[in-house]
């Protein structure tokens, strides 16, 4: 059997066993779509509105960890483009993606993966219902010609979408940082400091979406991330309670991560997320992970702390932490435990 489920999950008319949650972790009962997720317009961010935007985007970091953006100025053909070359990526023959799934590529001497379930952290005593394609992107010279040759359009399309929702992400993070009250003196040359990777993650249609996820409950181990969906399978949990996270056109989900978490000093929450799988149709998403050179160390920000304000996490070396997640199988817990003081 291929080792990608988007190679063969079309053949399987029951889910196979490795594939059933321990009940504990299941779906449960089905979540609904969430209309109090924040929505947040950013056409006159660059205006007088600025600060009423600061302001929501800083509140809806406080109250759900996620958010979502509309009129960002990231080309909504381009979205459509790139959605299409990552569904068509997933549905190449199996031979023309899983040559990929091999460190020894130039893909992955780059740091690019190909992987099945939830890849490096596979200890997990069950799989998820998932393949994901991920690669660095910036600077894109170092990188473009080690990306997937199939489809042709892959890397004219990605390259693009790539540039334009790192420069969402910026600016997304300037505000962060500004509501924080954070000094950022130049935020491109901070932002050329940071570490960003691309993903596709593809969710095929699941025999039996009660017994099986997507992704498993976590908070992504990085400053942000932005996600584009157009199928409905992401839910946050919000004060002990899932909500679905409706799959908007044209807008990005925003993520609040760990890294985010820690240099604001507990004042914006990571949210913690998963995915489900449905039996009708299957779910792709691309995301943007923002976050920090593995050599970096992370703390709360210096400016955040006083006698009344402590430090509430602890700084550390960026590496130590992945490294840390990946003995613990990114259980958010046990990430918390090691952040928090
Ligand atoms: C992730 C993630 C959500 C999705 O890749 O970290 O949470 O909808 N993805 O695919
Ligand atoms: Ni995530």
């Amino acid at each position: 059997m291929a080792s990608l489920l988007s190679s063969w999950s079309s053949n399987v008319l029951s889910l196979p066993v490795d594939y059933i949650v321990p009940v504990e972790r299941r779906p449960g009962n089905p979540v609904s779509i969430s209309k109090d997720i924040p929505v947040i317009d950013l056409t006159h961010a660059t205006k007088n509105d600025r600060v009423d935007i600061v302001q929501q985007l800083i509140k809806a970091s406080q109250d759900f960890g996620l958010f979502q953006v509309i009129n960002h100025g990231v080309s909504e053909d381009l979205m459509v483009d790139a959605m299409n070359v990552g569904k068509e990526f997933f549905g190449l023959p199996a031979k023309d993606k899983e040559r990929l799934c091999d460190d020894s590529t130039k893909f992955g001497q780059k740091g690019g993966k190909l992987y099945t379930s939830s890849g490096q952290y596979s200890r997990h005593e069950f799989k998820y219902w998932r393949d994901t394609l991920q690669h660095h992107f910036h600077p894109l010279e170092s990188y473009i010609s080690s990306w997937p040759q199939k489809p042709t359009k892959y890397r004219d399309i990605i390259g693009e979408y790539t540039n334009q929702v790192r420069k969402l992400g910026m600016r997304i993070m300037d505000m962060l940082y500004e509501g924080l009250g954070l000094e950022v003196e130049d935020i491109e040359k901070e932002f050329d400091k940071y570490d960003c990777a691309f993903s596709i993650n593809h969710y095929p249609a699941c025999p039996d979406p009660g017994s099986a996820l997507g992704t498993g409950r976590h908070c992504d181990p990085t400053l942000i991330t932005l996600l584009q969906q157009d199928v409905y399978g992401l839910q946050l949990l919000n004060d002990g309670q899932w909500l679905g996270v409706e799959p908007l056109p044209n807008a990005f989900v925003v993520n609040i991560s760990l890294l985010l978490e820690v240099i604001s000093n507990g004042k914006l929450k990571s949210d913690m997320h998963r995915v489900v799988t449905n039996s009708v149709c299957s779910r792709t998403s691309l995301a943007i992970f923002v976050s920090y050179p593995s050599d970096g160390i992370i703390q709360p920000a210096k400016s955040l702390i006083s006698p009344t304000n402590p430090p509430l996490y602890r700084a550390f070396q960026y590496k130590d932490f992945l490294e840390f997640l990946f003995a613990n199988n990114a259980e958010p817990e046990a990430a918390m435990k090691y952040l928090k003081l």
